[in-house]
């Protein structure tokens, strides 16, 4: 039976027990009701461009491999040979025909299906069905844009209904130039010592922490008075932050595409978007170019950031850890000199030496720690901001929204967590979804338009 969940989290009034990011049987129950069910990345499509081309990732704890197939298409199954259990590949990425696994050698086909079993006649008879043993397959992949999301569940709701709206702040990011994005550089890969959920979630909804954590690294990085001043210059800069579904997102509005964006090295990256703002117009139209792109996350738990490019997977590893699992992600038609640029920003930045990068898993891992305690288990914390002040579909954001420093997102990640948690069923989410969003307060349109 599930673990009652119902008081741990109370989104409608803001309270969140630590406990929820400690403890071991909370953390199975996650695993199995939250990475279980949920539609988790898998991978993009320019790390998979030819047929047998396969990346190893990880939904929740359990290793999948994701494989090119001979049609196109791309397929997952879980790395787990149906012998004893080894890994069926041991390699991170490459490019296959068939997978043998190491240990007693059963071949495995591009789909996962058992094709070879060593002395078959002798050892076997020759009596196994290979068919009924082939790897557990992923039921449900879903291509989303290039990007490729997979789900165990049979129930979950389509990939884009999942979304809802947050398919608008995902479409500013993936949508924004005519031949797509792509992944360059390799995937950089770092262990941090606290709960996946502070990752998640700080990603779907924290700007209000930059000022604070990150003023030394902008100080260090930048070379612009005006600019640390102007940390100040975000708590004067209109925002909004949408939270739904679980998802969140949230961004300061910014007068010009590719202004000078001090983060990055040479500012190549900066000059081209501006020199190519209109393409951007012309895809996501101009407000959304100006105004979403900020930092972002898909429950449970893939983030991304507008500038530095980064997007990346919180693995979970335990309650109190994490492999983040990260990539550069770059517009497939800039120029060399100007993806090397974007690379060089986010190394700078969001990677594991990254300025900002390191102040946030310093905050993270120090949470952890105090949760050793007995008593910082059994506390309270605060997710009010800005609660009872959300808005739907103003400003042409659709959605539940609030000003950039709230904690709307914050609260719909917790929801939705609680939901599935608490064993609901993905229809039964659903009908309660369509209760809350009745139910919620309409703001008059002349409130609404600023
Ligand atoms: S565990 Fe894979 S062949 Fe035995
Ligand atoms: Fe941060």
């Amino acid at each position: 039976m599930a673990t009652p969940v119902s008081g741990l989290v109370d989104p409608d009034r803001g309270y969140v027990n630590p406990a929820i990011y400690a403890d071991q049987a909370i953390y199975e129950q996650e695993l199995e009701l939250v990475f279980g069910r949920s539609w988790l990345f898998l991978a993009h499509g320019s790390q998979l461009p030819n047929r047998g081309d396969f990346v190893q990732t990880y939904m929740g704890e359990d290793p999948v491999l994701v494989v090119r197939q001979r049609d196109g298409s791309v397929k997952a199954f879980l790395n787990q040979c149906r012998h004893r259990g080894m890994r069926i590949c041991r390699s991170d990425e490459g490019t296959s025909k068939t997978f043998t696994c190491t240990y007693h050698g059963w071949a495995y086909d591009l789909e996962g299906n058992l094709i070879n079993v060593p002395l078959e006649d002798r050892a076997y008879r020759n009596e196994i069905d290979k068919s009924k043993w082939g790897a557990l397959k992923v039921p449900r992949v879903a291509e989303y844009k290039g990007f490729y999301f997979g789900t165990w569940s049979e129930e979950a709701p389509e990939f884009e209904e999942y979304l809802g709206d947050m398919a608008y702040y995902f479409d500013a990011v993936v949508g924004r130039w005519d031949n797509g994005l792509e992944f360059v550089g390799g995937t950089s890969k770092w262990v941090i010592d606290c709960n996946w959920k502070f990752a998640s979630e700080q990603f779907a909804s924290d700007i209000y922490h930059a000022q604070s954590s990150h003023a030394s690294a902008l100080m260090a990085l930048v070379d612009n008075p005006a600019y640390w001043a102007g940390i100040s210059y975000q708590s004067q800069t209109p925002g909004r932050q949408f939270g739904g579904n679980g998802h969140g997102a949230g961004s300061f509005w910014s007068e010009a595409l590719g202004g000078p964006d001090p983060t990055y090295g040479t500012g190549d990256y900066a000059a081209w978007v501006a020199a190519n703002k209109d393409e951007v117009f012309r895809n996501v139209g101009e407000d959304r170019a100006l105004r979403v792109a900020g930092h972002n996350t898909i429950f449970p738990n893939f983030s991304w950031l507008g500038s530095p490019a980064t997007m990346r997977v919180w693995h979970p590893r335990g309650p109190g850890q994490i492999e983040v699992w990260a990539w550069t992600y770059v517009p497939k038609d800039a120029p060399e000199e100007v993806k090397a640029d974007i690379r060089l920003g986010t190394q700078r930045t969001f990677s594991p030496a990254g300025s900002f990068e390191t102040d946030d898993g310093e905050n993270w891992t120090e949470i952890q720690q105090v949760l050793r305690g007995w008593k910082a288990r059994h506390n309270t914390f605060n997710a009010q901001m800005g609660l009872g002040h959300e808005e739907r579909d103003v400003h042409g954001q659709p959605g539940e929204t609030n000003d950039a420093f709230s904690e709307t997102a914050a609260r719909g990640f917790y929801r939705r967590w609680a939901d599935l948690m608490s064993g609901l069923s993905w229809s039964e989410i659903a009908e309660l979804d369509a209760e809350r969003q009745a139910t919620a307060t309409a703001v008059p349109q002349e409130v609404r338009e600023v």
